[in-house]
């Protein structure tokens, strides 16, 4: 199959629950949540920016119209910010900083799992189009100016293959994930080919300690096959399930790619605060305010 070669689009799944970060997410979607003083989904948008996406899928639902207004514009706030000379502001409001990203959203009639959020997508997308998908609750905080997500656009780019961000993990925790087989060594991973990917497998079971983490770079045949794989024994269509299958059955080749950011999920309060920690340890004000917090 031919496979244009820009990952240009990138599907951001928005309509979970957030059960987890409740009652904080009671009316508030947790993609809002701040890191700092930036919301998180702001965080996600920026970095697909940094990769190279000029198109943003929000798949959402109805209740969380909040996130769709961060990234509009807010012509009162905006004229009272201009007016009471605080101006400068603006230019970190997302619509100032991401002026060059278009943004749609579609709505996911009903929470039937990952891969029925992703399929949401597949009208907007041209025949044969490679996309990314990125789960906003995983933040990822990346050294280098090159952050996972571009690099691995770029490695699709190279080689056409798919690209799966994977990062080592507690086995006490591999239930939570999907994870990859590479066959081979896991004790100094690379990227290598995957042969199997299972979701949520028991830890007796899992085929390695490898756990996808919410970064992917797809090409189209994982959309079709999102058309085609059955509900799993939650009732939920899985982003896993049809990746197996482009695997299996279209013998399409998907790369482990080893994550080198430092990654929290943000859908839990560990992983929140843990985040905030981190980015406040960044600023030299806050990084004092935080040491001297801690020590009273
Ligand atoms: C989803 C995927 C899973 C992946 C995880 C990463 O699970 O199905 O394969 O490892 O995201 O965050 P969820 O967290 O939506 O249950």
């Amino acid at each position: 199959m031919e496979i244009s070669n820009t990952v240009k689009k990138a599907i951001i799944p928005v309509a979970g629950m957030g059960t987890r970060m409740l009652p904080a997410t009671k009316a508030v979607p947790k993609e809002l949540l701040p890191i700092i003083d930036k919301p998180i989904i702001q965080y996600i948008v920026e970095e697909a920016l940094l990769a190279g996406i000029n198109e943003i899928i929000f798949i959402t639902r109805y209740g969380k119209e909040a996130i769709e207004n961060h990234f509009d514009k807010n012509f009162d706030l905006e004229l009272f910010l201009k007016q009471s000379g605080k101006k400068k502001i603006l230019k970190n409001f997302p619509d100032t900083l991401l002026s060059n990203i278009s943004i749609i959203s579609i709505r996911q009639e009903k929470p039937l799992g990952l891969g029925h959020a992703v399929l949401q997508a597949k009208k907007i997308l041209k025949k044969d189009e490679p996309f990314a998908v990125m789960l906003p609750d995983e933040f990822l905080l990346n050294e280098s100016k090159n952050g996972d997500l571009k690099q691995m656009i770029n490695s699709f780019n190279l080689s056409k293959k798919g690209q799966i961000l994977v990062d080592k993990v507690d086995m006490n925790n591999i239930s939570s994930y999907g994870v990859v087989n590479l066959k081979g060594d896991y004790s100094k991973p690379k990227n290598k080919k995957i042969f199997n990917i299972v979701e949520k497998p028991f830890a007796k079971n899992a085929p390695s300690n490898l756990r996808v983490v919410g970064r992917y770079v797809l090409p189209y045949s994982v959309m079709i096959n999102l058309n085609k794989i059955k509900k799993d024994k939650t009732g939920e269509f899985q982003l896993t399930s049809a990746i197996q299958k482009s695997i299996k059955e279209d013998n399409d080749d998907f790369i482990a790619f080893i994550s080198s950011s430092k990654i929290f999920d943000c859908g839990t309060k560990e992983g929140f605060l843990s985040a905030n920690i981190e980015m406040a340890l960044k600023d030299k004000s806050l990084k004092k305010l935080i040491l001297n917090t801690v020590k009273r």
